[in-house]
């Protein structure tokens, strides 16, 4: 095992397994494999006339979760799933996955502990590196890009937007005057000098800026929209949606999806408050303190019509 891969702990990994209710078969997809932790629980329960789909569009991440689903398939031989890797972002799942196809669907949002705590990825204030904060590091603007070539307008609107930070304007205004922005220490000193921490306040004064940036550079709300829209397709009836958020943003996208899915009938919510970690996980894993998670049953009363909207009987 990489260190990388030993060091991280999925998150209400006993819960999400769960609420996917595995039966020995079937095909379930894993969005996030980030460092494949509930995929490989996925695949030790799927058994060999499962499939298992897995996405991550981080190449980093795709390759320790690749070798560690070898690892685990070659430990099961002929026990062992059937599995596809796609490295791809998860909202191009329509087009690798069959509608009405699927038994189970998981979504572990966010960063994993790989990118959080890699310098070089730069998405951490706590280690000073170049601020990157791309998911697919293939693609795409990097945070450096972002912070200086966007208006200071177009930088306090995002993070207002993106991590309800009530001194954007301030803080967009002292990154603008401090341009160039090329590393993680240099953007956490400048926002923490224009906007200290409140009395109180237990977070980094730079950590929601931090979010709006690592939001806004990997498209995640729109990535997360896109994923509901296309999931009751996806999963046959009584087929599983198991989602985990990290903070209100993504949670409420998933909250208000699968509240308007179940007044179209369309999704029979399984969680009615969001299950959140134990203090036991909570202890043992920081990150798990934000974790929500929300589970819901496909129905087989109703079919999601083109773009995911409203219902045809
Ligand atoms: C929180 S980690 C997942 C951890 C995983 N459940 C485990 O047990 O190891 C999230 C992973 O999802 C990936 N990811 C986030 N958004 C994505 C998207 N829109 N498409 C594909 N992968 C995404 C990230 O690159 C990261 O590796």
């Amino acid at each position: 095992m990489t260190n990388a891969t030993e060091r991280h702990v999925p998150v209400l990994f006993k819960e999400a397994i769960d609420f996917l209710r595995l039966r020995g078969s079937g095909t379930v997809v894993d969005c996030t494999l980030g460092l494949a932790g509930h995929a490989e629980g996925i695949a030790r329960l799927l058994g060999p006339g499962g499939h298992l789909i897995g996405f991550d569009r981080d190449p980093e991440a795709m390759a320790l979760a690749k070798a560690r689903l070898t690892r685990v398939c070659d430990e099961l031989g002929s026990q062992a799933p059937r599995i596809t890797l796609v490295d791809e972002a998860f909202s191009s799942i329509a087009k690798h996955v069959q509608p009405a196809s699927l038994d189970g669907l998981l979504a572990d949002f966010g960063v994993s502990s790989l990118q959080f705590d890699e310098a070089h990825r730069g998405f951490s204030f706590q280690a000073d590196g170049p601020l990157d904060m791309r998911m697919d590091t293939r693609s795409g603007p990097t945070a450096a890009q972002v912070v200086n070539e966007a208006s200071e307008r177009e930088l306090a609107d995002l993070i207002y937007e993106y991590a309800e930070e009530r001194r954007s304007r301030r803080i967009a205004r002292a990154i603008v005057r401090g341009r160039p922005v090329m590393t993680t220490g240099q953007l956490a000193r400048i926002v923490a000098s224009a906007a200290p921490a409140m009395k109180q306040e237990r977070i980094h004064p730079a950590t929601r800026t931090f979010q709006a940036l690592r939001i806004f550079v990997n498209r995640e709300l729109d990535e997360i929209r896109a994923l509901f829209e296309a999931a009751p397709k996806l999963l046959k009836p009584t087929g599983r949606l198991v989602v985990i958020s990290f903070h209100s943003l993504e949670d409420r996208i998933a909250k208000d999806s699968l509240r308007e899915g179940s007044r179209q009938k369309i999704w029979e919510i399984l969680t009615k408050k969001p299950v959140t970690a134990g203090e036991e996980e909570m202890e043992r894993n920081p990150r798990s303190r934000s974790a929500k998670l929300r589970a819901a049953e496909r129905t087989g009363k109703a079919e999601a019509k083109e773009q995911g909207r409203g219902i045809r009987d």
